[in-house]
């Protein structure tokens, strides 16, 4: 049976820890990573859990004991990586427009590393030439994702080599010796059709032949996980049947073999994550009923930033009749999480719970308004556990230099 936090159990933990809060079912990501183990169990595949999604390290730590690798997108990821316990061939850095420095100190832990530029992989190349092969992500010039501000594989990305310049690529192996271990597209976040992913890979196998180090395919992240109620997600099953095939094929005709890596972020965490909020005002007016929560888009920015919609409950009134809300925060601009959204009624002190706050919630959140950010708290086995304390004022100050003579 799927794992299960239940309301009440919801209520109970904003009366103990206090309110904003966000809350994780470590059971729930366990369950994401047994699904996607089922679903390419036909072919070599491995999984990198891109924690940018959510970087406790705490939530790091259980994802290592879980089996799962991880994908970083920077070097201070690839510390806290380190710091979780991950062993470095277990650790994929994915960079993006990052200082040649900054490679070089990812480079000096050996782990495995994609560069997506050919500045990078020029001076790369010329560091350590053969003696650290690299993958190198690639922009396949295909459109997708949820949104733009999340699809990142088109012809106006700036993400990775575009695959134009492939003969540049060629000319960089032969210049500086460069072994190129693998390829990898990430093509955007929230990719529902199955198609694209085989599109993708398409791509790479008509590429593959100019590259005969090559062992992996690194197809990124972007399976998209269901946010409405009965929308469904990235039919990963399918995928893993028909990536199967497709890979299949391709070893028969080239006579190798290959390995396919993926770095899914939201598919893995999204839907362990509970941010638990509370109903600070009731404001009807003539035409809306808005209720003030006692957070806002400095917790959790996804609805404003992406027009993301969060499934809301009010976990305090579950049988009280439906009214429509719009749903807002307490920050100094529009900050609405909500418009025109059915609830059961709200009274001023309830608890309203958004879902899938697992993925990019916490992680996105920032101190606008000198609002202090909220606690975490980690459900395993039942057992609720605080993974952060939520900020005190005096961390708002932490790094502050107030200067002595006064300004
Ligand atoms: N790999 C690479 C290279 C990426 O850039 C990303 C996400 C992933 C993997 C994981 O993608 P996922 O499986 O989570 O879709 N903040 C946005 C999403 C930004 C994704 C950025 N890159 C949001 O809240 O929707």
């Amino acid at each position: 049976m799927s794992p299960h936090l239940s309301k009440e159990f919801l209520v109970q933990l904003g009366d103990q820890y206090g309110t904003p809060l966000y809350v994780y079912h470590a059971e729930k990501i366990k369950e994401q990573f047994e699904k996607l183990k089922a679903a390419f169990s036909g072919g070599d595949t491995r999984f990198f859990y891109a924690c940018k999604a959510l970087t406790n390290i705490n939530v790091l730590k259980y994802i290592n004991s879980i089996g799962c690798n991880v994908d970083c997108s920077s070097g201070n990821e690839v510390l806290l990586a380190l710091r979780a316990g991950f062993p470095a061939n277990r650790i994929l850095y994915t960079s993006n427009n990052i200082a040649f420095s900054e490679l070089e100190a990812v480079a000096s832990h050996g782990v495995n590393i994609n560069i997506d530029s050919l500045s990078n992989l020029r001076k790369f190349g010329l560091k350590f030439g053969s003696s650290y092969p690299v993958g190198i992500r690639l922009r396949p010039n295909i459109m997708a994702g949820g949104n733009l501000k999340i699809a990142t594989g088109h012809e106006s990305s700036k993400f990775g080599i575009p695959i134009e310049q492939l003969e540049d690529i060629l000319d960089l192996i032969r210049e500086t010796g460069i072994t190129i271990r693998g390829l990898h597209i990430h093509t955007g976040s929230e990719i529902k059709d199955v198609s694209v992913f085989l599109q993708g890979v398409e791509i790479l196998f008509g590429l593959a032949d100019h590259f005969p180090e090559l062992e992996f395919l690194d197809l990124g992240g972007g399976f998209k996980v269901p946010y409405k109620p009965g929308e469904t997600g990235t039919d990963i099953d399918l995928l893993g049947k028909k990536l199967a095939e497709a890979v299949t094929s391709f070893e028969r005709r080239m006579n190798r073999k290959i390995q396919v890596w993926f770095e899914p972020g939201k598919f893995l965490v999204s839907e362990c994550g509970f941010f638990i909020t509370q109903v600070n005002v009731l404001k009807p007016t003539r035409t809306i009923n808005f209720a003030g929560l006692n957070t806002g888009l400095n917790h959790l920015i996804r609805p404003m930033f992406y027009d993301a919609w969060h499934t809301i409950e009010n976990i305090s009134n579950p049988s009280g009749p439906i009214k429509k809300y719009n749903v807002v925060g307490n920050i100094c601009e529009t900050d609405t999480f909500a418009s025109d959204r059915e609830l059961n009624e709200i009274r001023e002190g309830d608890y309203l719970v958004f879902r899938n706050a697992g993925a990019y919630c916490f992680e996105m959140s920032s101190n606008y308004n000198a609002r202090l950010k909220p606690a975490e708290i980690l459900i395993k086995d039942g057992r609720p556990r605080l993974i952060r304390k939520a900020d005190v004022f005096e961390d708002l100050l932490r790094n502050q230099v107030i200067l002595d003579e006064g300004v």
